[in-house]
């Protein structure tokens, strides 16, 4: 005999417990299925333990996705200062960070522990290491066959993730769901990654490893400024995990260093009060010094003195610092990748609702669905507010 439930939701991360609660709230018997040891694994270990879990700011624009006008519905629905309300009605201690990024002053787990305590509140029951077999259609609604045994359904949410990090139980079940009923997919990638350099380029840029910068990185006609890490394998820091959504294999990444700074303004100045003074030096009080030689050296210019530098060859040098064109040889992959970019395409789903427009009574929410949110809170806000909005509707 299968166990009846009105709701089965698989995965317990931020988008299928924000669905649970919400279902539960209405009354719906809600039944929540991980094959993960504990719920919420990827809440636990983001943002560096404390969970970057929202952005103030957070709006349709920080979204990347095939369309971007989906996200906007159950944004406005339920936004973050929706989620914040109920961090303090928990009386969770946050934090601003930078440009609207909310952390945990403590720690990740008062998220976690948060959301299975509205879980419990909405009588919404959590059912850990129970992997799923399959998920058929059943009457009007669906079995899912479990370890454990069938399980029925009048509504089905798939809030199992996407494929960034497989170590940490990723599978990309959503996606071979979605297949199954017909859905269709916008191409998967890795997103929030950091980008590789090939040997030859590591030959040169590698000696700069642990070298980190202020930066404008660019690509195409997207930009973002923030810091830039150079690492023994190519390129990290928030500038790049960011950048990195937006570029694509082939493209240059363009990185202007200390953007607020006109380098060769400052250059030219120092050529007429301070001649003498020898490239690299005055390099190396606008930029970190490891960056001032590189660049003094790949420009023939170390142990010159700046009065010897015509104005081109100050404008050429202060290009290679403020245009420095690089072409990353791929990312790091769905290893380290914060997200995935792509997913279950959002012209099969409705917008207020979640729902297959095509099944009805078959839900995709989270990083699964083609919105992927930029780095700084904006990927749980995705989760939390497509969670609520099939949580109003199973
Ligand atoms: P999520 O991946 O959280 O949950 C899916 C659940 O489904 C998991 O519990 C998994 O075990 C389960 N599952 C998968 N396959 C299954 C199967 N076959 N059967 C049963 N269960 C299955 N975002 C942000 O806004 N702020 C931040 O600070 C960070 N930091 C961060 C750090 C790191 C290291 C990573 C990898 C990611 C982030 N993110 C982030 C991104 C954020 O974690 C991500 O966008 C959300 O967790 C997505 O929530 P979902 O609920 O959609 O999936």
């Amino acid at each position: 005999m299968a166990e009846k439930k009105d709701v089965v939701i698989i995965g317990a991360g931020a988008a299928g417990m924000m669905c649970a609660i919400e279902a539960g709230k209405r009354g719906r018997r809600v039944l929540v299925i991980d094959h993960a040891k504990a719920p919420g694994e990827k809440i636990r270990i983001s943002g560096g333990g404390r969970c970057n879990f929202t952005n103030i700011h957070a709006g349709p624009k920080n979204f990347l996705s095939a369309n971007p006008h989906f996200c906007k519905s159950a944004l406005a629905r339920y936004g973050a200062r929706d989620f914040l309300a109920l961090v303090e009605k928990h009386g969770i201690a946050w934090h601003e960070k930078t440009l609207g990024q909310l952390f945990c002053d403590h720690s990740a787990k008062d998220i976690i522990r948060m959301l299975l305590a509205e879980m419990r509140d909405a009588a919404a029951e959590l059912r850990l290491e129970t992997t799923v077999a399959s998920v058929e259609r059943h009457g009007a609604g669906f079995r899912v066959m479990t370890g454990d045994g069938p399980v029925d359904a009048q509504s089905l949410v798939v809030a199992s993730g996407g494929k960034s990090i497989p170590k940490m139980g990723a599978t990309g079940l959503a996606y071979k769901i979605a297949e199954q009923f017909g859905l269709a997919l916008v191409e998967t990638r890795p997103g929030l990654v950091p980008l590789t350099l090939d040997p030859v380029q590591l030959e040169t840029i590698g000696e700069l490893a642990g070298v980190a910068a202020d930066a404008e990185a660019r690509s195409g006609k997207t930009a973002f400024r923030e810091a830039v890490l150079i690492t023994h394998r190519g390129l990290s820091g928030p500038a790049i995990l960011q950048i990195s959504s937006y570029w694509r294999e082939g493209q240059d990444i363009v990185l202007r260093l200390m953007p607020d700074i006109d380098i060769a303004s400052i250059l030219k100045g120092l050529r007429r009060t301070n001649g003498k003074q020898a490239v690299q030096t005055a390099l190396g009080d606008i930029l970190p010094r490891r960056l001032a030689q590189f660049f003094a050296d790949g420009a023939k210019l170390t142990g010159r003195q700046l009065a010897d530098l015509s104005d081109k060859t100050i404008d050429a040098l202060s290009a290679s610092i403020q245009a420095w064109a690089i072409k990353p040889a791929g990312s790091e992959g769905y290893r380290t990748a914060e997200v995935t970019l792509g997913g279950v395409d959002t012209n099969g789903l409705d917008s207020k609702t979640m729902q297959a427009k095509a099944v009805p009574g078959l839900y995709f929410v989270g990083e699964c669905v083609d919105v992927t949110g930029w780095l700084g809170g904006y990927n749980f806000q995705w989760a939390w507010a497509s969670g609520f909005a099939a949580g109003q509707d199973v």
